[in-house]
């Protein structure tokens, strides 16, 4: 086996998280009281790769602080800057420059929660003499989605990015394997969509690319909606109705229920009722508010009795 390395791209500007995204990238947004990218990061670790790169561009020098070069996590972590986002490819080709391994390189959306088998895919990946293998998955809609035909063998015969009528319902899951060979093709310091371009050009010239399917728990974390599902359902994996952070006080009259996650040092009074929230650090909600399914911001004050659902507080 080769050592294994990843990208991951965290680049995108993330609108269809707005007003969430406003100061914060997207994969720095909460989930389960850490950064999405760290339990994706973990995820890499855990498969055996032992290096990775951010590919980051916008609020680029908010993940540094944070990840460090890694040693906290296990897994030495680099950092490659785009001062203008080069697309999905572009980042790919850029961030290349900063692996020192040569093997195989796992490159990951930065916005994709997935219980897949990552070191099933390497080692499908091996065994098919691959160039490149994405991972794919199934969804009932998947126009929003780069659907994925396959033949016998498993190859893929063709990839259709976001179509009115997909002609199949297996979809790029957003976790591709490429061969170093193969990212050295990819256009360096241009603006080049791996989905638009890369995938396309790859099977016009006969490239070796196959797909791993894999049905296990996947999320697309781009919308207020899906990043809330994330985080509740990762707390409720552990068991629990809820996730205290540190420093946190709640009224033993209050009700927490359905995921919510409160932040560190935030402030829950007497017999407010919360379902499936994600609380900031420093926030406090009145004595008697009831909330589902809401976002409040780092240190927000949530006034007593407000009564909301599916909202947003001080972003
Ligand atoms: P929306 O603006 O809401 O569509 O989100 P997005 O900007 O994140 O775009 P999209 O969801 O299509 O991106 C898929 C993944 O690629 C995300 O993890 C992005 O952070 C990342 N990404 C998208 N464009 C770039 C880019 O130009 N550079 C880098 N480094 N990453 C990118």
């Amino acid at each position: 086996m080769q050592n294994r390395s990843a990208i991951l791209l965290v680049g995108g500007r993330g609108t269809r998280l707005a007003p969430l995204t406003n100061n914060t990238p997207k994969p720095m947004l909460q989930v389960a009281g850490v950064p999405f990218t760290e339990h994706q990061i973990i995820k890499a670790r855990d498969a055996g790769i032992s290096e990775i790169v951010l590919a980051t561009s916008f609020k680029a020098e908010l993940f540094e602080p944070y990840f460090g070069d890694g040693t906290d996590f296990g897994i030495s972590i680099k950092y490659a800057v785009e001062e203008v986002a080069l697309g999905t490819g572009g980042a790919i080709s850029n961030a290349a420059q900063a692996l020192s391994g040569t093997g195989p390189v796992a490159i990951f959306n930065g916005d994709v929660l997935s219980g897949h088998d990552l070191g099933a895919q390497f080692d499908f990946h091996e065994a098919k003499g691959a160039d490149v293998t994405l991972f794919l998955t199934e969804v009932e809609d998947a126009r929003a989605f780069g659907a994925v035909e396959l033949d016998e063998s498993g190859r893929v015969s063709a990839f259709n990015e976001k179509m009115e009528n997909p002609p199949t319902n297996i979809i790029n899951a957003g976790c591709y394997i490429f061969n170093r060979e193969i990212i050295s093709t990819i256009p360096f310091g241009k603006v080049v969509s791996v989905e638009r371009e890369t995938f396309p050009n790859l099977l016009a010239t006969g490239a070796r690319v196959f797909g791993f399917i894999d049905t296990s728990y996947w999320l697309d974390i781009g919308t207020p909606s899906a990043l809330l599902k994330a985080s509740r359902d990762l707390v409720l994996a552990t068991g629990k109705e809820f996730m205290a952070l540190e420093g946190s006080k709640i009224s033993s009259s209050a009700s927490i229920t359905g995921g919510t996650v409160i932040g560190r040092s935030a402030q829950i009074a007497a017999d407010a009722q919360i379902s499936g929230c994600v609380i900031g650090d420093g926030a406090v909600i009145g004595a008697g508010a009831r909330l589902t399914d809401c976002f409040v911001a780092e240190g927000f004050e949530v006034p007593t009795q407000v009564i909301s659902f599916d909202n947003y507080f001080g972003f």
